[in-house]
Formats: C-alpha cells, structure tokens, sequence
C-alpha cells in the first residue's frame, strides 16, 4: 500500500505523545525526529553517537518544536538489560509510550551469500533484526498503556523481493517484514497497529554507500518524506494493522 509523503499537519496533531525513534541522529531518523516533535510529540532520540544526537536536539530545540529526550545507546552491544533499563526509564518518565519506530539500521556490504564476512553477518543482523527484537519486546507493556499506538519497522524493497548479493542487508529486512507481520497478528486484539514500511530511495549516507557512482541530487531528501511518518504515528493512520507500506514519490 502506498502511503502519501504530501501530508500536512498541524502542531497539535501529536501532542501529548511520546515517540522513540532508532538512529535519531542523522538521515531519515533526523528527519522525522524534526517533523515529529514539529507535530507536538515528545520524541526520545536513541543512537549511538552523542555528538550527532545533541546536534539534531539542538536543531529541534532552536526551531521551538517540542524538547526531545537523548538516549545514547548502541544496538549492536544492548542486552536485555539495557532494554528493561529503557523500559523502566519510560515508564518512570511518561507512564506509556505511543510510538516505536525502528529506524537505525547498517547496510552490511554488497557480496555474494557464499564469500559473505561472518562477522559483519552477525554485526548486521544484531543492529537490523535482533536489536528491534529485544526492544519491541521491553516496549509491548508501555505501548499497551497507550490507547492508540504505533510499531513501525523500517524496510526496503530487497525485503520484499530478494535481490542478489544484498547480502546481510536484504536478509535482515525479510526478518523485519516477519517480525512485523507476526506481530501485527499477535497484537491485533491490543490498541498496538504494526506495520512495515519502505521509504524508497532516500538522499542518505546508506544510500551513497550502496549506490557510490549515482547522483545523489536526483534522489529526495529525507526531510521530503517524513512528513508521513507523522501521518503514520497520529489516529488519521489508526486503521493500517499488519500492513506493507511504501512511501509514494509524490
Ligand atoms: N536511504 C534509503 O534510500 C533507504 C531505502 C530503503 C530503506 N531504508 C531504511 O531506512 C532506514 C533509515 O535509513 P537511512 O538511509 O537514514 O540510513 P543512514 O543514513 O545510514 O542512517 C542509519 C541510522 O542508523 C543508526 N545506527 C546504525 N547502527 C547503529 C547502532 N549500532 N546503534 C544505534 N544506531 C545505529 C545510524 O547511527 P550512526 O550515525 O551512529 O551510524 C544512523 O542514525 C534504515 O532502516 C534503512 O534500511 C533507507
């Protein structure tokens, strides 16, 4: 299904909310860090490098957008632990979470499933897979408190269609677009819609790393299709459950 990038909102249209976006830092995460605390939702920004993450905090602050929270944590070293600490930390603080949004990924490196580096395998399915994994579920008791929230995965067309020599990448994101589902069916019952969605190509720095020869200026920015994403964290969105959604470039 094709989800509109043309969404306009106002600066209520989250209020009250509070949203965790993975790799908040830089790229599609900055950018709807920006536009979701614009819409009035408390976001709570977790990534791993500090000094980019308090960049795009002060880029939010100076803009007079709702202050975000920074979480500083790296995915591919978190353990349960550290998930049921940020259980813990948004419950003490919010009571509830009404948003999840996995964002922060890796692209692992273009190479044939045969000569595929062990260790950036393991790498790129502990950040793409596991990580969401541990930290959907910390999060299902705090989404629960809320009554209408959101899990979004973050995917790509080769999770959808295998590509050859994606590798890694493409392997995480079919898992990603399992999880979802599974969980979209699990949940059903519950205020929590899930779904998946591919943004499509993106001016990022995963993008230029996967495609080094294309002219990066021919592709949208990220701050281009964010604004969906707020459609997809606010009730205007509260009937798409288990669903494959694609950002339209329109
Ligand atoms: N760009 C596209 O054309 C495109 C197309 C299809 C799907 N997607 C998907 O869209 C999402 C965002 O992509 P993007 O283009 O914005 O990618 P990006 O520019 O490479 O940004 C990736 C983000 O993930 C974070 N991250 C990576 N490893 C992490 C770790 N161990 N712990 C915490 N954070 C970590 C990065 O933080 P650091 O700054 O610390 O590295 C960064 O914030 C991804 O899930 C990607 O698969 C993108």
């Amino acid at each position: 299904m094709n989800i509109s990038t043309n969404y306009t909102f106002t600066d209520d249209e989250l209020k009250g909310k509070v949203i965790l976006v993975t790799g908040a830092n830089r790229g599609f995460g900055r950018a709807m860090t920006l536009d979701l605390a614009k819409a009035g939702a408390t976001v709570i920004m977790l990534g791993r490098d500090l000094g980019s993450l308090e960049t795009t905090y002060d880029e939010v602050v100076d803009a007079g957008f709702v202050e975000p929270i920074l979480y500083p944590l790296d995915l591919e070293g978190a353990t349960p632990e550290h998930y049921e600490q940020l259980q813990k930390d948004v419950l003490d603080n919010f009571g509830q979470l009404d948003g999840l949004i996995h964002n922060a990924g890796i692209i692992g490196t273009m190479m044939p499933i045969e000569q595929y580096d062990l260790k950036l395998w393991y790498a790129t399915m502990q950040i793409n897979v596991n990580a969401p994994f541990m930290l959907t579920q910390a999060l299902i008791p705090a989404l629960n408190k809320s009554d209408d929230a959101r899990i979004l995965f973050l995917s790509s067309s080769v999770g959808r269609h295998a590509r050859a020599y994606w590798g890694a990448y493409g392997v995480s994101k079919f898992a990603i677009e399992g999880l979802s589902k599974t969980l979209s069916e699990e949940l059903e019952k519950t205020n929590i819609k899930t779904n998946s969605l591919d943004p499509r190509r993106m001016r990022t720095k995963m993008r230029q790393t996967a495609y080094p020869a294309e002219n990066a200026d021919n592709n949208p920015t990220p701050e281009s299709m964010s604004p969906a994403i707020v459609y997809l964290m606010s009730k205007q969105s509260s009937a798409l459950n288990g669903e494959q959604l694609t950002l339209a470039l329109d």
